[in-house]
């Protein structure tokens, strides 16, 4: 199998149905149903919102240090199977501290998992950008003292009406404290969200940017500057930014010289983890072996810490 970096990967959105009941029998948690297939019968999304929902509800059967342990141990198992040699993993802090989980048990439970796993990976704190930058900067600054356990900051949650220049501040003090920047834009927002994520917050990579295709300014910057794109094909179509897989973009992204990654975005939801993402792409597609090895190792080229 093809061996590859993932790049885009919210931890809490690799939490199986089968772990959401099994952590909400050990921790003595109520759930609406014990039963897996009424769970997923769930996952029939309208759009980002939809999703965002059930993955909030769902994630609160992550309590102690060990769950976040099992959670991540899982993922990495399964990364390995699809030939992923190295991953960096988003994780969602404030969704959390917002259940009375402490910041210690969280990073115990994903960098512990981390040091006993299979592939080398990395973390990227994530700004919930519905919470506000004052939140965002709530959560940076409780994170300083776990500092050496994340390389990077993110933005996530419910893009449109949630503009990176908010949050200025935070991704300024995230660069003094030498920490790398991603953040979504261009999944549901549009191409102006793309320019203030790289103009205003300086980040290194755009996480989805599809609709920078829609600004061929915007297309000729991400060229020239060669700024990697974290594409997450079945996210896409699952969450109805695109009609279709065989409506993506994506090959129009490749075609304009784009740097562009493959990812698995929230695997537990959207039907496949990462080498299933560019089977996908593949056999619905039509990619090509040599476009797929181009992604691939392109992917590691757009990574911060592998050190293969
Ligand atoms: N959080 C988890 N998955 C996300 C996505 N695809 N977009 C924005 N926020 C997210
Ligand atoms: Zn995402």
């Amino acid at each position: 199998m093809r061996a590859k970096a993932e790049l885009h990967l919210h931890i809490e959105g690799t939490l199986e149905p089968e772990l959401v009941v099994e952590l909400a029998r050990r921790n003595g948690i109520a759930l609406p149903t014990f039963d897996v297939n009424a769970i997923r019968a769930r996952y029939d999304f309208a759009d980002l919102q939809s999703f965002l929902d059930v993955y909030y509800e769902n994630m609160a059967v992550l309590r102690t240090d060990r769950d976040f342990y099992d959670l991540t141990a899982a993922y990495l198992r399964r990364a390995e199977a699809q030939g992923v040699r190295h991953a960096e993993i988003f994780f969602d802090p404030q969704a959390h501290l917002s259940r009375g989980v402490p910041l210690d048990a969280v990073f115990a439970g994903l960098t512990g998992a981390i040091k006993d796993g299979p592939i080398s990976a990395a973390l990227i704190l994530c700004f919930l950008r519905d919470q506000g930058p004052d939140e965002a900067e709530r959560v940076l600054r409780a994170a300083l003292p776990f500092r050496d356990q994340f390389i990077g900051v993110g933005l996530d949650s419910a893009e449109v009406g949630h503009p990176p220049s908010l949050f200025r501040r935070v991704f300024d003090l995230a660069a003094a404290e030498g920490l790398r920047r991603v953040a979504h834009a261009g999944e549901e927002g549009g191409p102006d969200y793309v320019w203030e994520a790289l103009d205003i917050l300086r980040v290194e990579r755009i996480d989805h940017g599809i609709r920078a295709m829609e600004d061929p300014e915007l297309v000729a910057r991400l060229r020239d500057e060669r700024i990697p794109l974290t594409v997450c094909p079945l996210s896409n179509v699952r969450l109805r930014a695109v009609p279709s897989l065989r409506d993506h973009i994506l090959p129009a992204m490749l075609d304009e010289g784009l740097v562009v990654t493959v990812n698995s975005d929230d695997p537990a939801y959207f039907g496949g983890y990462v080498e299933d993402n560019y089977r996908a792409l593949r056999d619905e597609l039509g990619l090509t072996e040599e476009q797929l090895d181009r992604i691939a190792r392109d992917s590691f080229d757009a990574s911060f810490a592998y050190e293969g």
